[in-house]
């Protein structure tokens, strides 16, 4: 699979855990998504910064190097977001606010990569490139959604 589609792919997964932790009230089943909303959080970010984003840096140029640190800054803030989310209580009132705030900021990040970076990778990386990324996405987030035990 195209790295871009493999992430892509994530990326919709994500959306679809804050639609459904949107529409339920229930503690235990918020407390459900939001863990699994961190948990590929962590994967895709992980590999993005481990692989893609190491690749599309070799691009080379200055606005490619600017946008991947503007990336890696975003992916530090929803570091920082998640980090805080073992505390949030899903019972209390702020519940659904944190988790607007943590959605629309997926949502910017999202369409930035969506919308330039991946089809400037796609464009100067090259289909056998973008192929090969993909393999190794796919390979990587393999293991680290495996339970490590
Ligand atoms: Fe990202
Ligand atoms: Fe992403």
């Amino acid at each position: 699979m195209k790295a871009t589609d493999f992430l892509k792919k994530q990326h919709r997964e994500v959306m679809k855990l804050f639609k459904e932790v949107e529409k339920t009230e229930a503690p235990r089943e918020r407390k459900r998504l939001m863990t699994d909303i961190a948990n590929h959080l962590k994967v895709h970010t992980t590999i993005e910064e481990e692989i893609f984003y190491p690749a599309v840096k070799e691009i080379g140029t200055e606005k490619v190097e600017d946008m991947m640190l503007e990336a890696v800054e975003e992916h530090h803030v929803v570091d920082l977001v998640l980090e805080e989310l073992p505390q949030v209580d899903p019972a209390a009132d702020t519940f659904d606010a944190k988790m607007t705030v943590l959605k629309e900021l997926i949502e910017h990040h999202v369409e930035e990569e969506q919308d330039e970076i991946f089809p400037m990778a796609e464009r100067k990386l090259g289909k056998e490139r973008i192929s090969e990324l993909g393999d190794r996405l796919e390979e990587r987030a393999g293991a680290l959604e495996a339970p490590s035990a």
